[in-house]
This record gives structure tokens, C-alpha cells and sequence, in this order.
């Protein structure tokens, strides 16, 4: 039986074949413009999964290759219970696989296709999108592509939104940080995507959100029509009518969502408070857990125990230490790190970590003698190891390694709440941080 890997450039649909000899390749789920999606069987857990096959030329192609990796250490670290987990990523000479979360309720439009959904539906499943889209968000992740076929639905007939982070490993960033390049489907495309200015990513999903809003709730699309310059027209304009049986509520969340302008649309934050939205909102809870950094990543390959079980930097990590903080073989793409000299006792570190953490009601989630772990913040943004190890007799290196979206409020519990906290006990001795 061939490899599937071994196949031409479009994989057959049909035939049943092995990925890498873990995953038996079935049928076709869909596809997109650069994309294929096969439903797969995981061959030791014999577990569903869906395979999304990306030509590799077609994302390295905007020189963004240093990006894929980012990107995808972003989006593994997305656990939510709306949106469809990256369980793995495979890749051979010319593509990437993405192994993902099988959503065996099937497209959730194609139950709208049947007949519109009551208010009371429309709301349930806006509050699982919102909440997706919201999780998303404050950790610097933006979809830019939320359309039906992205929109799954799990066994229980709960939503699960998929291709999060996706588009980002397909566009192009301009240098004013706003995202470029026109994408999406027309019919659930911002204006302000339209008139290729370049946009925020934040709001072309609320925009999105949206139309997807009206649709759930209508049964039909906002702004439509056969002339595609008209339908662009209506959507500059935003011209749109909702339906005669909207509540006065949902139609004027509708009028906010679907505001031409992307500095007054509304945000996240508002559409949480807003009372069409409340009703019934129960916000999601978030096991931290799954943000750990593993216990095993505390220990640097050229470190040694000493009995007291403190680690003692040996001459690699001295050198490294000395030398321009190359931290890279600790760091993965999505982690940042800091390293300080102490002459305080580990005891005495870890204690004033511990209490400033508290402090912020941060989750102490491991404490040892040479090391603690602390998780929280908005969504559990924020993950933090501190990591004591011997240099001296005297001396201690402090090793702070985070996990923390950039433009999240994760960002900065580290900078204006924890380190402050800690200025007593610690030396800076190089430069700030590295990534
Ligand atoms: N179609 C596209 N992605 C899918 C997934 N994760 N599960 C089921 N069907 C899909």
C-alpha cells in the first residue's frame, strides 16, 4: 500500500492509506482553495481525527517560512471548548499536514440550510462563537476567515470553530502591522477588507461574527446579490434589512455588529455585556493545566543535581549565561525568558515569587525547592517557571521563563505586577530578554 505521503500533489479522495503510518486516510471532508480535508483514524487509538493537507509551497511562498512555526506553536497552545483542537502537525517535502479535532456533528449551516434557527438557538450558538473568537483574541490569534464552512459542530451539537490561526500562515503583514491582502468569502467580508486598506484583524471577525448572526437568525444572507458590484456596494454601505420577526435587542446588536466603520463596530468586551447577548451567557471555565510548561523542560540538558536537588550550572550554561543570553534551546516560539544573579537563598525566591503570585490570585501550580510554576490571568493567558540554579557558593541564577500573548493582559502581569515585586532579590546582569 503506497504512502500516503508518497502521492501526487492532490491526494486521492477514495482510497484508504497511511500517513506516516499513524493515521488511516479516508474520505474527503472538503476542500478549500490550497487545502484538503480528509476524515482520518488515529491507527493506535483508533480515534477520529480530520487532516487538513497544505501545499507547502502555497504558505511558504510569502517568504513567511519563519512564521509557520510560530504560528503553529500558537495555535497548538488553543484549547477551548468551541474551537477544533490541532492535535499535530506532520509534514513531508511538499506538505503540511494538520492533524485536527474531528467534529462529528458535521457544518452547522447545514442545519440552518434546513430552516433558520429561533432567537433562542441563534443566541446559544453566537455566545459559543463569541466565546471562541473572545479566547482567540486575547491571545494576539485573529481567524480573518470565520465563514460557514469553518463553523462544525462536536457530537453534543455544540459549536467548534476551526482554522483558527490558519489564514495568518497564507497572508502578509505590512509594516504598519495592519494585515494585508484580500481574503475571506464576499459575502462575509468587512468593508473596510473591501476598500484594501489593510485592516485589523480583530475587527474583520467581529464583522464576520456578525453576518454569521444575521444568517443563523434569518436564514439568510444580509447582503446579497447576483451582481457581485452590487453585493459589494451594500456591503461598503452597509445596507442591510433584518427580518421582521428580530427582536428590537438582537437587531440593535446586529446594527453594532455590522457597523461599516471598524473604529465604532463593537468589541468582545462589549458584546459580552450586551443584553440581547447575556441572556443565558455562562462563560466558559478554564483549566489552566493545559498551559504547564512540562516538568521535564525545567531541566536543561547540561545541567547537573547536586544532592540538595539544586541544580548547578555547569561551564556550558556559564558560558551561555555570560556570553549573550542565547536562551533559544530553552525557549519554543511562543515562550519568552529572563535570567538574574542573586545572592538570596532559593528558599527566599521562591517564597516571594509564591507570595507575590498569590497576591495577583495567580494559580501556584507547582512549588519545589528550586523551582515553581505559576498560571492565570485573563483565559489563563499567562504562564510562568521560575527555575533557581547554583552558580556559586554565594550566588544563584534565576531562570523566568513565561508563556504570555504580547498584546494580551498576560503580557503584563510579568512586567508591571510580578518583576517589580521581585527587585529586591535580583541582579539584572544582560540584556532585558530574548525571544
Ligand atoms: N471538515 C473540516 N474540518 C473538519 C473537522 N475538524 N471535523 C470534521 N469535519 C471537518
Amino acid at each position: 500500500m503506497p504512502a500516503i505521503e508518497d502521492a501526487g500533489d492532490d491526494l486521492p479522495s477514495t482510497a484508504e492509506k497511511t500517513l506516516f503510518g499513524k493515521y488511516e486516510v479516508g474520505r474527503l471532508l472538503g476542500y478549500g482553495a490550497f487545502a484538503k480535508v480528509y476524515h482520518a483514524r488515529d491507527v493506535r487509538t483508533e480515534q477520529s481525527v480530520a487532516i487538513k493537507a497544505i501545499n507547502k509551497q502555497r504558505i511558504l511562498k510569502g517568504g513567511l517560512a519563519a512564521n509557520v512555526k510560530r504560528e503553529i506553536s500558537i495555535m497548538r497552545r488553543l484549547r477551548h471548548p468551541n474551537i477544533v483542537r490541532l492535535l499535530e502537525v506532520l509534514a513531508n517535502k511538499k506538505k503540511i499536514y494538520f492533524v485536527l479535532e474531528f467534529a462529528k456533528g458535521g457544518e452547522l449551516f447545514a442545519k440552518v440550510a434546513k430552516s433558520r434557527f429561533s432567537e433562542h438557538l441563534s443566541r446559544r450558538y453566537f455566545q459559543q462563537l463569541i466565546s471562541a473568537v473572545g479566547y482567540c483574541h486575547s491571545r494576539g490569534v485573529y481567524h480573518r476567515d470565520l465563514k460557514p464552512e469553518n463553523l462544525l459542530l462536536d457530537e453534543n451539537w455544540n459549536l467548534k470553530v476551526t482554522d483558527f490561526g490558519l489564514s495568518a500562515l497564507t497572508e502578509q503583514i505590512r509594516p504598519d502591522g495592519l494585515l494585508h491582502t484580500l481574503c475571506g468569502t464576499p459575502a462575509y467580508v468587512a468593508p473596510e477588507i473591501l476598500s484594501k486598506k489593510g485592516y485589523d484583524g480583530a475587527k474583520v471577525d467581529i464583522w464576520s461574527c456578525g453576518i454569521i448572526l444575521f444568517v443563523l437568525n434569518a436564514g439568510y444572507l444580509p447582503f446579497n446579490d447576483p451582481n457581485l458590484m452590487v453585493m459589494y456596494r451594500k456591503i461598503y454601505n452597509g445596507e442591510f434589512r433584518v427580518p421582521r420577526w428580530t427582536s428590537p435587542d438582537l437587531k440593535r446588536l446586529l446594527s453594532r455588529l455590522l457597523d461599516t466603520n471598524p473604529q465604532t463596530r463593537i468589541t468582545v468586551d462589549e458584546i459580552i455585556n450586551d443584553p440581547w447577548f447575556k441572556i443565558d451567557y455562562k462563560e466558559v471555565e478554564f483549566h489552566c493545566d493545559h498551559l504547564e510548561l512540562k516538568d521535564d523542560e525545567y531541566d536543561s540538558p547540561t545541567s547537573t543535581s547536586t544532592s540538595d536537588n539544586l541544580k548547578v550550572m555547569n561551564a556550558f550554561d556559564i558560558i551561555s549565561f555570560s556570553s549573550g543570553y542565547n536562551l533559544s534551546r530553552l525557549l519554543d516560539d511562543r515562550e519568552v525568558g529572563e535570567r538574574f544573579l542573586s545572592t538570596a537563598s532559593p528558599e527566599k525566591i521562591i517564597e516571594k515569587v509564591v507570595e507575590v503570585a498569590e497576591g495577583e490570585r495567580l494559580t501556584v501550580v507547582t512549588r519545589r525547592e528550586s523551582c515553581v510554576k505559576v498560571v492565570g490571568g485573563h483565559n489563563c493567558n499567562f504562564v510562568m517557571a521560575v527555575e533557581i540554579k547554583r552558580l556559586t557558593d554565594e550566588l544563584v541564577v534565576v531562570e523566568v521563563r513565561r508563556i504570555d500573548s504580547e498584546v494580551g493582559p498576560g503580557h503584563h502581569i510579568w512586567k508591571d505586577k510580578i518583576r517589580p515585586g521581585l527587585s529586591n532579590l535580583l541582579y539584572k546582569t544582560g540584556p532585558a530578554s530574548c525571544r
